[in-house]
């Protein structure tokens, strides 16, 4: 950098300006690059800038722009254009056995044929003859090949914009962009470069050599060093986004702050069977220590436990042995249900009786599974519950448009599907623009009086659940196809820290 500096001040010295710096002839030296290339360029910028700084000299600064060979176009500049190898490869007309395409290959090559033969018989320079092909005219004009020749010696062509722009899109040359300066002596010039002071000390006042001194000037364009601050994991940011949208819909936020839970709250509670699948340990992870739970409330656990076993409330029940022990089994919570149940059971037997109420919930949960690119052993669900006299499934359904509506998602699907404890359960589809296709982004239902019922609620009380995944729509808005971009040890903090604020 000093050497550079002191190099552009001598030449001034001597010729009084420089008119191209591209010109400037340098001395062979290890620490300054060639002036036409981009790290030269971008060093005489740098000498330039701080030179200019100290008032110097002074430059204006010219951008030249010219067009490159890549590879393939240079070997076409050499050998001719795909279709040019072809029509040389063949025989003229009943001149010699027309070549087939297999022979078209070993001669000029698969890339060549594969581009060159369709081309050349676009252009009529080539044409069937029997079961091959043979010259269709006795001469060619390889304009592409005489193209880039010039290209290659001038930067562009005579031809103009139409011819660059077919090159560009065939992946034949690029567009180069070099800068260059003119350069004149600024008000401070001087042919020695000297570093000027940044700061003013003790010495310098007691001998009174600030009067003399040259200051640096501040730099008030200078951006700030960035400060380092915590960040947010998009995660937390698009649940944040959930949140608002629960709460300005009049939601009130669960207690959920409990990852092991029992059987009895996770699926009994739920109306799930006690032999259901997803109670067994391939899709549930089960607590070993301490492997039971406490008792639940006695009089609710035996109205759950008859419902199950007998039925009730018009239904018949599993009719299959209750087991008091799979009951108490610990588990880590396979969905955030097993704490709404919960707190619907409280809003059923409140002091007062039962109020309408609208809660929501986001937080982690637990299965068994195979991992994969989507799939992790825990992720985190958003739910919410409304629970209302004389709800209705329209109710749920218009409910549904207007949550995922402030989400962005203005179309929406359901299909019928099946939950133990809601009927009817619906799959929620949205039509996602960017993939262009229908995904699934929920489940939903009407919660079973099997399971409402034994909590204590009114006869006509409806409840409304709905639930979904916080990792989906958090993968679709950052446009990550792996989940362990984002959860686990292999997530990069830098991406945290620069990953965008989400808007809907
Ligand atoms: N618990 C369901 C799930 O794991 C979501 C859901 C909640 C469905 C409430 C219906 C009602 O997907």
């Amino acid at each position: 950098m000093e050497k550079l500096q002191q190099f552009i001040l001598s030449t001034l010295d001597k010729d009084e300006s420089i008119s191209d710096t591209r010109r400037l002839a340098l001395v062979a030296d290890a620490d300054i690059p060639p002036p036409s290339s981009a790290e030269g360029q971008q060093a005489i910028q740098g000498a330039l800038s701080s030179l200019s700084s100290r008032e110097m000299v002074t430059f204006e600064t010219h951008e030249d722009v010219s067009y490159a060979l890549k590879p393939e176009g240079e070997q076409i500049a050499r050998e001719g254009s795909h279709e040019a190898r072809v029509w040389a490869a063949l025989p003229a007309k009943g001149k010699g056995t027309p070549l087939s395409a297999k022979e078209i290959i070993q001669v000029v090559g698969a890339e060549s044929a594969k581009i060159g033969q369709g081309k050349a018989i676009k252009a009529k320079w080539i044409e069937k003859d029997g079961a091959g092909f043979v010259k269709a005219t006795d001469k060619i004009q390889d304009t592409t090949q005489l193209d880039l020749q010039e290209i290659q010696s001038s930067g562009t062509v005579a031809a103009g914009e139409k011819v660059l722009s077919e090159l560009k899109k065939r992946n034949l040359i690029v567009l180069r962009k070099s800068l260059w300066y003119t350069v004149h002596k600024g008000p401070q010039f001087s042919t020695s470069v000297q570093k000027p002071e940044t700061d003013l000390t003790v010495d310098m006042l007691t001998s009174g050599a600030w009067k003399t001194s040259n200051f640096k000037k501040y730099n008030f364009e200078a951006e700030g060093a960035p400060t380092s601050s915590g960040a947010l994991h998009p995660l937390l940011k698009v649940r944040e986004e959930f949140r608002n949208i629960f709460l300005e819909m009049g939601f009130a936020e669960m207690p959920t702050s409990q990852y092991v839970e029992s059987s009895f709250w996770n699926f009994d509670a739920l109306f799930v069977p006690q032999q259901h699948p997803a109670r067994e340990s391939q899709d549930t992870f089960f607590i070993s220590d301490p492997a039971a739970a406490l008792p639940p409330p006695k009089a609710y656990y035996q109205s759950v436990a008859t419902v199950h076993e007998k039925g009730g409330y018009g239904s018949l029940g599993y009719r299959a042995p209750w087991s008091t022990e799979e009951s108490h089994k610990l588990v880590l919570r396979t969905h955030t249900t097993a704490c709404s149940a919960q707190l619907l059971r409280k809003l059923a037997t409140q002091p007062g009786g039962f109020k309408p109420a609208k809660l929501f919930s986001i937080d982690r949960v637990f299965r068994n599974e195979a991992t994969d690119n989507t799939h992790l052993a825990e992720f985190h669900q958003v739910e919410g519950v409304i629970a209302d006299h004389e709800l209705t499934l329209p109710d749920l359904i218009g409910f549904l448009h207007t949550f995922f509506s402030k989400m962005g998602l203005k179309n929406l699907r359901f299909k019928p599907a099946y939950n133990p404890y809601t009927e009817p359960s619906m799959e929620i589809f949205a039509f996602h623009p960017a993939l262009n296709k229908w995904v699934e982004i929920g489940n939903s239902g009407m919660f079973r009086p099997e399971m409402l019922e034994p909590m204590g609620f009114p006869k006509d009380v409806r409840v409304h659940g709905f639930g979904l995944s916080l990792e989906r729509p958090t993968m679709i808005r950052y446009g990550i196809s792996n989940i362990r971009t984002l959860v686990g040890h292999k997530v990069n903090v830098d991406w945290v820290e620069n990953s965008a604020a989400v808007r809907f």
